[in-house]
This record gives structure tokens, sequence and C-alpha cells, in this order.
């Protein structure tokens, strides 16, 4: 994928993603079943078929996603108008996209017709027309908080470990996206359509910071090692790393239900069908890596890089690069490191992973 490293969302210019998405590709395989019986729900009420994947990157993930509704609908109404619309922001590597749509991996090749479409924009805005949306897919997406996020947090670039002030603001922020995001996509459902997240979750964890364990905790908190240790080397700008967290928020069941139901506006527009946090075993997607410490920190580097090498890059990297340090540098730099860690101490920081499942009927 392109690096685009220009945009302002908090994951602009993501690389290497169909590569190194195995968590991803994974989740929209196990979701299939989910997806048909969806499908066949919107299949008996809905005039005009409409599939839209918000945050869909430009991987097989959105095509593995979308095929099991488009299979089912092609198998029982073949009749009816069928559309497929693949919504991201402007930096997703949409030729990719379209490639892998119409190759071999793909939908489109030797598939009785769907029209396909692309929406380009974020969806904390409206991505489709208003009512025309019979089943909504987001996955591994919506926990991206709308933009980048500045506290002062010296100790941590995880949401998870904030503490104090700095956490009731991030909670403050994540909540009010998590309900523009279903506000908008209540917008674009028509009446008995499906919305279906699956997003990074939380998990209740007495013995945590906070009182949670969040989805992935071992990875953030290898890079927080990294910047204190490129902090205390000078490599990058203090005052620049104190500043930094991730534009995220992995929400516990909890907190999920509780922002629709509490909503007067929300609790009106959808009826809840599912609102869990699952873990899902075995969360550690290189296991089968693990007796190999290089190849294990190599998987585990290319995962980790995939996701937040842009984020970094923006937010902590450009920052505090200089004229005989750049930005790509510390970059290497940094997942170096990263890498090394995982080489000395490979599963014991092996990925965790709790998912969050929503799924809304729009009444
Ligand atoms: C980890 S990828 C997931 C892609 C795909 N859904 C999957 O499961 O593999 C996250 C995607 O969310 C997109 N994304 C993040 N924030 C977004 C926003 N505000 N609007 C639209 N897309 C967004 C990113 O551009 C990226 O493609």
């Amino acid at each position: 994928m392109t690096d685009q490293n220009k945009g302002d969302r908090a994951t602009d210019g993501m690389v290497d993603y169909n590569a190194n998405s195995t968590a991803q590709q994974q989740n929209a395989l196990r979701n299939a079943g989910v997806i048909s019986d969806l499908a066949a729900r919107v299949a008996k009420t809905s005039e005009t078929l409409t599939f839209a994947d918000f945050g869909c990157g430009p991987g097989q993930s959105t095509i593995e996603t979308v095929r099991p509704a488009l299979d089912i609908w092609r198998q029982r109404v073949p009749e009816k108008p069928m559309t497929v619309c693949h919504a991201d922001q402007p930096g997703n590597d949409w030729n990719a996209l379209i490639g892998l749509i119409q190759g071999d991996s793909g939908y489109a090749k030797n598939a009785s017709a769907a029209l396909v479409m692309t929406s380009v924009g974020s969806f904390y805005e409206r991505m489709m027309p208003v009512g025309s949306v019979s089943l909504a897919t987001c996955f591994f997406a919506s926990h991206w908080l709308n933009g980048p996020v500045q506290l002062t947090a010296p100790d941590t670039l995880w949401f998870a470990d904030l503490t104090g002030p700095a956490r009731d603001a991030m909670w403050t922020r994540a909540r009010s996206d998590w309900a523009l995001f279903l506000r908008q996509r209540a917008k674009e459902l028509q009446p008995g359509g499906y919305l279906y997240v699956s997003a990074l979750g939380a998990i209740p964890e007495p013995d945590e910071i906070n009182g949670t364990a969040a989805a992935g905790r071992t990875l953030y908190r290898t890079m927080q090692e990294v910047t204190a240790g490129m902090v205390d080397d000078g490599l990058l700008d203090r005052q620049v790393a104190e500043r930094f967290v991730f534009g995220l928020w992995f929400l516990t069941a909890r907190e999920a239900r509780e922002c629709i139901e509490a909503d007067p506006e929300l609790s009106q527009l959808f009826e809840i069908d599912t609102v869990e946090v699952i873990t899902v075993a075995p969360g550690d997607i290189f296991a089968g890596s693990a007796a190999d410490p290089e190849d294990y920190a190599r998987r585990y580097t290319g995962y980790t890089r995939a996701f937040a090498a842009s984020t970094l890059r923006t937010q902590l990297f450009a920052p505090s690069a200089s004229e005989t340090m750049s930005a790509d540098r510390l970059e290497q730099m940094f997942f170096d490191r990263y890498e090394a860690i995982y080489r000395e101490r490979t599963s014991a920081l092996a990925l965790e992973q709790w998912l969050l499942e929503v799924i809304l009927r729009r009444k």
C-alpha cells in the first residue's frame, strides 16, 4: 500500500495492510455466519439490497465481509437489485482494493451483477444516501476516534493506561464519537436494516489499571517502552512524546450498551440485538512461530507497523525529527527496538484479542 502520510485522520497511510492483517482477515471469516444470517433477514424485507462496509481498508478482509451476504442474496432473491459499497478514507489504497474485488479472490468475477461502489470520506460523517443501506458492517475500524488526540499523558501512549483527568477527557471524546458514528449509520439505514460492528474491545479485569483489560495491551505497552527508551536516549522529543496518545478507545460491552440506552435519540433509532465482548482464542495470531524468536518478532513487528506506523510518524516521529535525524530513520529505529523486545520475550507479549460485537436493528 502506498504510504500517503499526509492526511490528518488517525490511520491515514497505513502500510503493507493486506500482508499484515491476519487478525482482521480471521475476523471477517469468523463473522461469515452472522453476516449470512443478517443478509437473509434483510433479503425478506428490503426491495433494494445495499451492503455498505465502513472502514473497509484495502485488503481481502472487506471482500470476505461482503461475500456471505452476496451469496445469500444471489441464491435467495436474485431478482432484487444489489449494491455493494466499500467506504473508507481518501488515503485508502482504492486501486489495490478494486484489483482484489475484480480478481480471482474477489466476488465480482464470473458472478451475477451487483453494483460495486466506493464512498470516500469519514464514517463520522454520512457516507451513504439517507435510508439506503440494508446491511452495514464496520470491522476493526470504529475504535479509531474522529481524528488525532493530544493530552498530557507522560507515561503512556495508550488510552487504557490513562488515569485521572486525561482518562476522563479521553472517555468523553470516545463516548461522543461512538454516539456520532451510530447517529450517522442511523441516517443511512433503511427501516429494518442492520448494523454489525466488530471492533477491538475490553473486558472487566480487577487487577488492571482502571479495572479493564483492553485488546492488544502487550503491543501498546511495548510501543510505550520503546518510546520511553528513545526519549531517554534523546531521539524523540520529550514534550511531543508526553502529549502523544493513539486516537483509539476499545469499548467494554457495558460502555457500548450504555451509550445507546442512555441516549434518548439512539435508543429510539435502534433496537439492540447483540452487545457483547468475546474472547478470541487463541489471540496469538503468530503462535505457530513462537519457537522461532526471529520469525515471531518479525511477524509481530510487521503486524504492528501496518496499523501503527502512520500515526506514529505523523504524531511522534515527524515532530521529533531534525536535520540529522529524519522521521524515516526514527521509524526504523523504533521498529528495530520493538522487534528486539519481541525477539527476547516472544510469547509473553502475544496478542490478546477481545472483540466488541454489536448488532443493531434500525427501527
Ligand atoms: C484496521 S483497518 C480495518 C479494515 C477492514 N475493515 C478489516 O477488517 O480488515 C481500519 C480501517 O478503518 C479506516 N478508518 C479509520 N477511521 C476511519 C474513519 N473515520 N472513516 C472511515 N474509515 C476509517 C482506516 O482507513 C482503515 O482502512
